[in-house]
């Protein structure tokens, strides 16, 4: 069978793994947030940085996009994501019902916090998560360079998010 996986993230811009298709998908009852501390990617213990991550809102809908893999290459994808996503615990992995922008309904892997977790920080507000992006540098490089690929790929998609567009203005701003 087929597996999707859907990216709201860095699954954007650098999935990592070739996609046979990439299709625009929305993910009801989810919103996307920096509401996970990073302290592999983009972030150490010492000066943490922040990754986007799903918390689960009623009512509320996560724009991005579905990847999907063929049968053949779904434990290869599946191994590489795991190792990728949950190098630290505080995602969890989910399949969920996605809708593709073609009017299909599929079942996607889909990494949303774990709210228990010791990483999760969800409600810090905007001014603060932009303090914390402008300085947090991870194994992966720059939390900066994380929001803007993010911001700019959903942006090439025609995927707005209002939240990610106020932290570019104001992170290039205290970044210099
Ligand atoms: C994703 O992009 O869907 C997962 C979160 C991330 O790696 O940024």
């Amino acid at each position: 069978m087929t597996m999707w996986v859907f990216g709201y993230g860095s699954l954007v811009w650098n999935p990592g793994f070739e996609a046979q298709d990439r299709v625009i998908a929305s993910l009801p009852g989810y919103h996307r947030s920096f509401c996970m501390r990073s302290i592999h990617h983009r972030g150490t213990d010492e000066n943490p940085g922040l990754v986007l991550a799903l918390d689960e809102a009623p009512g509320a809908v996560c724009h991005g996009v579905a990847l999907s893999v063929p049968p053949e290459k779904a434990p290869e994808v599946l191994e590489y994501l795991r190792e990728r996503e949950l190098i630290s615990s505080a995602y969890l992995e989910k399949v969920l019902e996605i809708d593709l922008a073609d009017g299909r309904r599929v079942e996607a892997v889909t990494y949303v916090i774990d709210a228990d977790h010791v990483q999760y920080c969800g409600g810090l507000d905007l001014e603060e998560q932009a303090g914390i992006i402008a300085r947090a540098v991870g194994g992966r490089g720059p939390n900066t360079e994380y929001l803007f690929n993010t911001a700019d790929h959903l942006d090439q998609l025609g995927i707005m998010d209002r939240d990610l567009d106020w932290l570019v203005r104001r992170v290039r701003h205290l970044a210099g």
